[in-house]
């Protein structure tokens, strides 16, 4: 689902680069647990994974597709067809409410939306169901304002946007540290759940130790990104 083949990056400006990665590979419906501390590169690898930053042909593929060969609405369109992404600060959409947030990517990609559709119940119904299995199928939670919601419950409705549609690949940018440490299990549990019945793949960066037994697999970041090492040169 993922393979990074010697990724360099460095910020525009910035001679030094961020990511020195040689190679990670991910398989179809593997979940990965990716521990860094503050600063050293793990949401840069993350916006380069979802092509929000340019990279190289040749060092990043998704799905069978090299990402550098993508540019424009053509990566805007992938990004939507094939990904997933929880952010760790949401990014919901504040005056829609959970449901409409948890819709949004079915808006952008009709791929998305016909896998959703697929079930019963329509696109309408995958994401009650999907809320309801994250734990908010409470009529009134659907219909409220997203910034109405408490921390831990946007944090689900971020997750259930993210899944929405079964995307091959759902990259989750440190999304507990927000919560208070007895939620965070529990969302996890959850995360991966739906990630396993859906057979996504999930990259999930963290620089909480404590979180990475839910996960097939753990890596440390600094023994991958020899950017994080200082070896990097000029990039
Ligand atoms: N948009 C940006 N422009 C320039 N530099 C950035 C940007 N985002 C992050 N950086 C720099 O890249 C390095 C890695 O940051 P980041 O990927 O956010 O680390 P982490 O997610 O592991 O905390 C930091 O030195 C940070 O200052
Ligand atoms: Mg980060």
């Amino acid at each position: 689902m993922l393979t990074v083949n010697n990724l360099r990056f460095a910020w525009p400006g910035n001679s030094r680069a961020v990511l020195d990665i040689p190679s990670l590979e991910l398989a179809d419906g593997e979940t990965l647990f990716l521990h860094g501390g503050s600063g050293s590169g793990k949401s840069t690898l993350l916006a380069a994974i979802a092509g929000v930053v340019a990279i190289d042909p040749g060092c990043l593929r998704v799905a069978g597709t090299d990402l550098g060969t993508l540019h424009g609405p053509a990566r805007d369109r992938f990004r939507a067809d094939h990904l997933g992404i929880v952010f760790q600060l949401f990014n919901l959409v504040p005056y829609l409410s959970a449901l409409d947030n948890v819709l949004l990517p079915c808006r952008f990609s009709r791929s998305r939306r016909e896998r959703a559709e697929a079930g019963s119940g329509g696109v309408h119904g995958a994401a009650v169901r999907l809320l309801d299995h994250l734990g908010l199928g409470d009529r009134a939670l659907l219909t409220a304002r997203a910034d109405e919601l408490s921390v831990g419950q946007q944090q689900r409705v971020a997750a259930a946007r993210a899944l929405i549609g079964t995307p091959g690949l759902v990259l989750a940018d440190e999304p507990t540290s927000a919560l208070d440490a007895d939620l965070k299990d529990d969302f996890i549990d959850l995360l991966l759940a739906e990630c396993r019945a859906a057979g996504s793949t999930l990259l999930f960066v963290s620089h909480d130790r404590g979180l990475e037994r839910h996960f097939d697999r753990a890596v440390d970041f600094a023994g991958l990104n020899r950017a994080v090492a200082g070896e990097a040169g000029a990039c």
